[in-house]
């Protein structure tokens, strides 16, 4: 069955009866500022596309990884990770042809992005959920998966806290899925990428990377992995030649390459969601609330009827899944008083 995220304002704009047009949607993590679009040649959209060298070599600099490639989004190579591993893990191939039966074990976040748990349990895998504390235990041939930044909880762990787990999964021979969707937020430390080179070439690591969250730009539908040769080679295979669209390839070069729109950006997310912090902090005293530079995340005990009586407002923010917080995305300036008004009539 397909998750539920933010976005879809369709479907709440029906359910509500209010017209699309009449919301001010903070359902998503999505930067409210996007990438302005260059103007696109006509050949990006004529011909079929192909990954250029410059492409790889931007992605390699922002990254700062060898081997990286392009695809349709992470979201795409997150469905296909259980098929890749499967064909990867010699255990499992060996098991099967013998007509064992395999038990196959996948370690994820209890709170995090679904559509890892989706993905590794439509495989067939026995989920074991952990949060606060990387896995200390895990079976052989396994499957772990970190979301750093967590969404929608804002957690993060450290390069040393990940580089014990991929020690970890090394002497197990598991797989270890770090995604990083959010991570252009924070300094180039921050991502486990410039780490692969030090593991061996034989090491099954992943590093994923969406384009559209920091760039603003979710539909152009691109993403990056990280990780070594022998990975990229297959992720590339299986994708097929034309997976990504030209338009996606050509701004996605321009847009990883231009640090002073970058650095810009950062500036006015960390504003954005400052000013956004300092007004839920007025109205919601008494919740916790977590934040980063593309979305704050608050606990509450009446979270599904506060995000209900936005809704009634034309407001639309993220309900987890858990039903204990809603999660804002940011919003430009000229909506923050909108916000503040609604706010203060309903709490
Ligand atoms: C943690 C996380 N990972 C991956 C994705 C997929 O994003 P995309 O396919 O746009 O790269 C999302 C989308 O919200 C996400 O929250």
């Amino acid at each position: 069955m397909a998750i539920l995220h933010g976005g879809q304002l369709s479907r709440v704009a029906k359910q509500y009866q209010i017209a699309e047009k009449d919301w001010l949607d903070l359902s998503t993590g999505i930067a409210p500022f996007s990438y302005p679009i260059p103007d696109i040649p006509q050949q990006a959209w004529q011909d079929l596309p192909t990954i250029s060298d410059s492409l790889i070599e931007v992605a390699k600099a922002y990254y700062q990884t060898q081997y990286c490639w392009p695809v349709a989004g992470s979201q795409a190579l997150i469905e296909k990770l259980p098929e890749l591993w499967n064909q990867k893990n010699k255990y499992c191939q060996a098991n099967v042809n013998n007509q064992l039966t395999v038990e196959k074990h996948a370690y994820l976040p209890k709170v995090g992005y679904k559509e890892h748990q989706q993905a590794w349990y439509k495989a067939g895998y026995q989920l074991h959920f952990y949060q606060d504390r990387l896995p200390t235990d895990i079976e052989k041939n396994s499957v772990v998966v970190v979301i750093n930044p967590n969404n929608p909880l804002t957690d993060t762990f450290t390069i040393e806290q990940l580089k014990t787990l991929q020690n970890l999964c090394e002497q197990q021979q598991a797989l270890l899925i770090i995604d990083e969707a959010f991570a252009d937020i924070f300094t180039s430390e921050f991502s486990f990428s410039p780490h692969l080179s030090t593991l061996k070439q034989t090491a099954d690591v992943l590093v994923l990377r969406s384009f559209g969250k920091f760039f603003g730009l979710a539909g152009l539908r691109i993403g990056f992995v990280c990780s070594n040769r022998t990975w990229c080679e297959s992720i590339q295979e299986s994708s097929g030649p034309w997976a990504v669209n030209g338009a996606a390839l050509f701004i996605s070069e321009q847009a990883l390459q231009d640090k002073t729109w970058q650095v810009e950006q950062l500036k006015r997310l960390q504003q954005q969601s400052e000013a956004m912090q300092v007004l839920l902090k007025a109205h919601l005293s008494r919740s916790r609330i977590e934040a980063n530079a593309l979305f704050i995340t608050v606990f509450l005990p009446d979270a599904p009827a506060i995000y209900q009586q936005l809704c009634e407002n034309a407001i639309y923010v993220r309900l987890t899944d858990e039903k204990n917080a809603l999660r804002f995305g940011l919003t430009e300036e000229a909506n923050i008083a909108r916000l503040n008004s609604v706010l203060a009539s309903i709490v």
